[in-house]
């Protein structure tokens, strides 16, 4: 197990989570919301955020990956597609941080062509100092330095994402 140093404890993830599904409430209203889980790393933001809203919200679950086994490239495909119609659904992507904002981007532009009726973009963690593509989420947790962060769904090579905090790995 490397040395990990927290960067956000629990008690302040959970304050922030519950301002951000305040907020998603009123911008929702009494909508139902679909919630789009990217797989591995978005799963516990995404039931840890949802347990908070009282709206109706239906998950469909994606996962991207790239052709060259690396998320970092442009060659960004979704290895597993949503399984029911998200056709003018209220759709929120349900992210853990965006970093270069290639994935966003790509899953933005995908995702559109399957017509919903709107699409934003809920990230936990946002890393500006690395933006490649200019895009930001509609609702962000925390906005970070230049980190290598792990736990609470992000992963340092499959490891460490069942933590309950977010930590990060000095390089
Ligand atoms: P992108 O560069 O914005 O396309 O981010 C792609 C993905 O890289 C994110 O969704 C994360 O899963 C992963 N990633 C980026 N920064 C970190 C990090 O500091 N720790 C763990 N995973 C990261
Ligand atoms: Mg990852």
């Amino acid at each position: 197990m490397k040395e990990i140093k927290v960067l956000i404890p629990e008690e302040e993830i959970n304050q922030r989570l519950d301002e951000l599904a305040k907020q998603i409430m009123e911008d929702y209203k009494e909508k139902d919301i679909m919630f789009l889980c990217i797989l591995k790393r978005s799963i516990f933001f995404t039931v840890e955020l949802a347990k908070r809203i009282k709206n109706n919200v239906l998950f469909e679950f994606i996962e991207v990956s790239s052709y060259e086994n690396n998320l970092r490239t442009d060659n960004l495909k979704l290895s597993k597609d949503v399984t029911q119609s998200i056709e003018g659904r209220d759709v929120i992507i349900i992210e853990d941080i965006i970093d270069s904002g290639k994935t966003i981007s790509y899953l933005k532009d995908n995702l559109k062509n399957k017509n919903p009726r709107t699409i934003k973009v809920c990230s936990l963690l946002d890393k500006p100092s690395r933006r490649i593509v200019p895009i930001e989420a509609d609702y962000v947790g925390f906005t970070i330095e230049n980190k290598f962060v792990v736990g609470y769904g992000l992963d340092d090579n499959q490891n460490y994402r069942n933590l309950n905090y977010v930590g990060y790995i000095e390089m």
